[in-house]
């Protein structure tokens, strides 16, 4: 499977139909945490399956993967876990999703693809005008999580989102985990890889104001 996809590619200008939150999951009033490049979603089913008073909707652009996850939600009944496959920044744009963005309480973007070199920075995930997009939809109080162990990316990351003034820093020390989508701080694949290798990583939780 290709590691990497090229997310700019006229492949992905085309995006699948969001269901609306009742067809997603059982309850749709309960709070909506998304993570966007969720891969196999190993992470949101652990969460999911824990965390039953949340829903969980991960979103992922290698196709593959979001197939193999849904046949897996349908398998195991999980009524608080959807997958949808596409450029995730493609998807929130669209007119026809708006309604997901209102809704989510929290999104995380958990070590996202780099895009080491600097031609390449625009197929990053996070760019400023998904950010205000973001900050243009998100209810206030909504947070969002970003992750990573790659420093320069973290700093690019970093930059873009406190360029915008809808959001704020907030300071780990007054973060208590345990009201959040993750209160377990369970892993994603690559957080164990990066903890198995004794890598960095660096993290940052920011609030819409
Ligand atoms: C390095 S992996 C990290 C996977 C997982 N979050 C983790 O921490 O183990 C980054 C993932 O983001 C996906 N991705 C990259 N750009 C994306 C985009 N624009 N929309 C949706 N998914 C994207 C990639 O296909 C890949 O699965």
């Amino acid at each position: 499977m290709r590691q990497h996809v090229n997310p700019l590619s006229k492949n992905f200008n085309e995006i699948e139909r969001i269901p609306s939150l009742i067809e997603m999951f059982g309850d749709p009033k309960l709070n909506l945490h998304l993570d966007i490049g969720c891969a196999g979603g190993e992470f949101l089913f652990d969460l999911a399956l824990v965390n039953t008073n949340w829903n969980y909707l991960g979103i992922e652009i290698r196709e593959k993967l979001v197939k193999t996850a849904k046949f897996k939600v349908q398998e195991k009944e999980i009524k608080n876990l959807y997958f949808a496959f596409g450029n995730a920044i493609n998807i929130l744009n669209n007119i026809q999703s708006k309604f997901i963005i209102k809704n989510v309480k929290s999104i995380s973007f958990n070590f996202p693809d780099p895009w080491f070199k600097k031609r390449h920075y625009k197929r990053r995930v996070i760019q400023p005008e998904f950010i205000n997009l973001l900050s243009n939809s998100l209810q206030k109080g909504s947070l969002i999580f970003i992750k990573t162990d790659v420093k320069d990316l973290f700093d690019y990351m970093d930059c873009t989102i406190s360029s915008n003034f809808n959001f704020k820093k907030i300071d780990k020390k007054d973060f208590n985990y345990s009201e959040t989508f993750n209160p377990n701080k369970a892993k994603t694949n690559r957080e164990n890889y990066v903890i198995v290798n004794q890598l960095e990583i660096f993290d940052r939780v920011y609030m819409k104001i």
